[in-house]
């Protein structure tokens, strides 16, 4: 008898055929299936598949049948109820202990409930979140599976082959968690993806607003900072988006539209980060950022009708470019700060025993937020498993220091000359917040007690102890 295929993919969008050749390198044989029929027959012939391992189906049945048991099959179709009509096609095929893999951008409760139907059919479920775009799932993607771990010693030589490898060697891809954990990592990613983003967005729009720098001048500082500390895949393709042309010789980022689009995943990220008590608030007001530039019909009239001036840059541009490094680097910290915050929340709520340390190793190459930063998060979770927040880790805390005078410089030119930079003035807001031994609360907390009875724990006693003044009355303070 013939031995089947190492893996089925279902969905030849460019994600997976991108995968399936991925695969093919690495010596796995790939057995695929698309609904549309053309699409498969059209991949099929496509020179870097004729006569190689890989063999197209047309019926879900033979598809199946072509799989090395146990069958591991994976899904790279459109995250929702595509994923669950796939999986019941399926399920009359399958037998117990094969493997259904949804690499998808799926919301993890989704994933948690396919885990749990499939476990009692003894199918093996996993949720895997993978990043890294067309490229990666060429070249290399960032692997976040979770789910049912039983599948994960079938699955793991194929992961850890096509995975991006670290400058070290190291596969960026390990075992994440049980049932949506894996999902919820990748969600967390993607949010971390909106902060920065949208935080290189806002230096862009200084330079450009402020001290009124050309794209090209700008494409040269974000190419600068792509040799420091700052060195990322984001950082990097910032510079290239910004130096690039078209054929009348003008900068294509000109003519794009200032509207920025979503999926959603920055948005569960910030749900998530309020259902989960956490104050996320960079991706959060990146979020939000987003959809105020899908605003511009009104934010062209309100434009009018406050007809806001522009202030004039005086001063060193060195100096304030090396402000804005600055801004950029603590505003970056800030956010993954509040970002690792919710995994450790999400962690503990779901009983994930997520290993953070791990995950920003699997972050460091392959997906769209890979940088030489995630090795000091690294770093700071080896040192200090329990660290309360990174902004609590030495290396950070001085490079906390060292960036505070430059990034409230930046933030204050742009409050002065209107220029919105939300997630930068969030990220210091957070940050003086977190390092405020005494806040304000107590003013709400006397407010709550006054028009509502809510009752108010006392600096001069022992927390647990709830007090209540007759606020109208006597003043009169009692223990309640
Ligand atoms: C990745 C990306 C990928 C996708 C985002 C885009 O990790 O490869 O995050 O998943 O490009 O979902 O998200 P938005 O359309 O919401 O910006």
């Amino acid at each position: 008898m013939t031995k089947g295929s190492d893996i089925g993919l279902i969905g030849l969008a460019v994600m997976g055929k991108n995968l399936v050749l991925n695969m093919r390198d690495h010596g796995f044989s790939v057995s695929v299936y698309n609904r549309s029929q053309e699409k498969t027959r059209e991949f099929l012939e496509d020179p870097e598949v004729l006569g190689s391992s890989i063999q197209g189906f047309y019926s879900l049945q033979e598809f199946v049948s072509s799989l090395e048991r146990p069958r591991k099959i994976l899904l790279m179709i459109k995250s929702g109820d595509p994923v669950d009509h796939t999986i019941n096609a399926l399920l009359p095929f399958l037998e117990e202990g094969d493997i259904i893999i949804d690499g998808g951008n799926s919301y993890f409760l989704d994933s948690e409930r396919r885990f749990k139907e499939l476990k009692s059919k003894q199918i093996f479920f996993v949720g895997a979140g993978i990043s890294g775009g067309e490229e990666g799932a060429r070249n290399g993607p960032s692997i976040m599976p979770g789910g049912d771990f039983r599948a994960w010693e079938f699955i793991k030589p194929i992961f850890l082959s096509i995975a991006a490898k670290s400058q070290d060697g190291k596969p960026c891809c390990s075992w994440i968690g049980s049932g949506g954990a894996g999902h919820y990592v990748k969600m967390v990613h993607n949010g971390i993806e909106y902060g920065d983003m949208q935080l290189i967005s806002e230096l862009y729009g200084l330079m450009r607003d402020y001290v009124r720098m050309s794209s090209d001048e700008i494409a040269l500082v974000f190419d600068d900072w792509n040799n420091c500390e700052l060195e990322s895949y984001l950082v990097r393709i910032t510079s290239e988006v910004l130096a690039a042309k078209d054929k009348n010789n003008r900068s294509i980022i000109d003519s794009i539209l200032d509207v920025a689009g979503q999926k959603g995943t920055g948005k569960w990220t910030a749900i998530e980060a309020l259902q989960a008590d956490v104050p996320l608030s960079l991706i959060t007001g990146a979020v939000f950022s987003r959809y105020l530039s899908g605003m511009k019909e009104e934010r062209i009239l309100a434009k009018e009708a406050f007809s806001k001036s522009d202030l004039e840059f005086s001063g060193s541009k060195k100096e304030f470019l090396q402000d804005c490094f600055h801004a950029l680097y603590a505003s970056k910290i800030i956010s993954y700060s509040q970002g690792f915050s919710l995994l450790k929340k999400a962690s503990t709520k779901f009983d994930w025993d997520l290993d953070l340390g791990e995950i920003s190793l699997i972050w460091r190459g392959g997906c769209i937020i890979q940088s030489v930063f995630l090795q000091d998060i690294k770093n700071a979770f080896v040192s200090s498993p329990d660290l309360p927040s990174l902004i609590m880790d030495p290396f950070f805390q001085s490079a906390l220091k060292q960036a505070d005078s430059g990034w409230r410089r930046v933030v204050a030119a742009a409050v002065l000359s209107g220029i919105p930079v939300p997630c930068l003035s969030e990220a210091i807001s957070y940050f003086d917040g977190y390092t405020t031994s005494n806040s304000s609360a107590n003013l709400i907390q006397g407010l709550r007690d006054y028009f509502g009875a809510h009752s108010y724990e006392r600096v001069d006693r022992p927390r647990g102890e709830f007090y209540h003044t007759d606020w109208s009355g006597d003043l009169e303070t009692n223990l309640v």
